[in-house]
């Protein structure tokens, strides 16, 4: 039986990048018979993290907003899947405040085990999304079943839908399909 897949893509943009990439990781996905679901966060009600730890007791975000659904998917996927714009040489604040969001799975029987990242920026070389890829790392060793299991970089991308004929783009495809 597939994997459950779940891939979150953080970027505002229509005609995104990392969301351009993201599709073609859930297209090689899908081909190798995974059961997948890609969220965009773009327009979605999703508020900061109140810090209260009421989580720690319920497994449940006291805010009920888009992010409260995204994290009760995000509980039940084997597979998560980020995909972020680079900003400022991180990751965006939208996927910040979605992992930060994530804070019930910590005390819950979380099914995912691999990660993976995508990500996309102006500029091409590899120091530009080392923060962003250290940022999730962060998170996944708050969840010591779970591993970073891969990461899509496409550079020398600005302007929306430039990513296309990009050699990441076949990356993104091969990494979904080898998952
Ligand atoms: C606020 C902001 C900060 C950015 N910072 C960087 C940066 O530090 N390095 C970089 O190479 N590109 C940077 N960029 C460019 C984006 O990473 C680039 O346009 C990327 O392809 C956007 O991804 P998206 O199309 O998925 O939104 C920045 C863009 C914005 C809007």
């Amino acid at each position: 039986m597939g994997k459950k897949v779940l891939i979150i893509s953080t970027s505002p943009r229509e005609g995104s990048n990392s969301e351009l990439l993201a599709s073609e990781f859930a297209k090689g996905a899908a081909q190798a018979g995974h059961k997948v679901e890609q969220i965009s966060l773009r327009g979605k009600d999703i508020k900061f993290c109140k810090g209260c730890f009421v989580c720690q007791k319920t497994q449940r975000c006291v805010i009920r907003d888009d992010a409260d659904l995204i994290e009760q998917k995000m509980e039940k996927a084997d597979v998560l899947v980020f995909a972020t714009p680079i900003y400022y040489y991180g990751m965006s604040g939208q996927m910040k405040t979605m992992l930060d969001r994530g804070n019930p799975l910590y005390t819950t029987e979380y099914a995912f085990r691999d990660v993976y990242l995508i990500c996309s920026a102006a500029e091409n070389e590899d120091h530009v999304w080392e923060r962003a890829r250290s940022g999730l790392e962060g998170w996944i060793e708050c969840f010591p079943k779970a591993k970073l299991a891969g990461c899509v970089f496409g550079g020398d991308v600005t302007e929306v839908n430039t990513v296309i004929g990009n050699p990441a783009m076949e990356k993104a495809y091969e990494m979904g399909r080898n998952i």
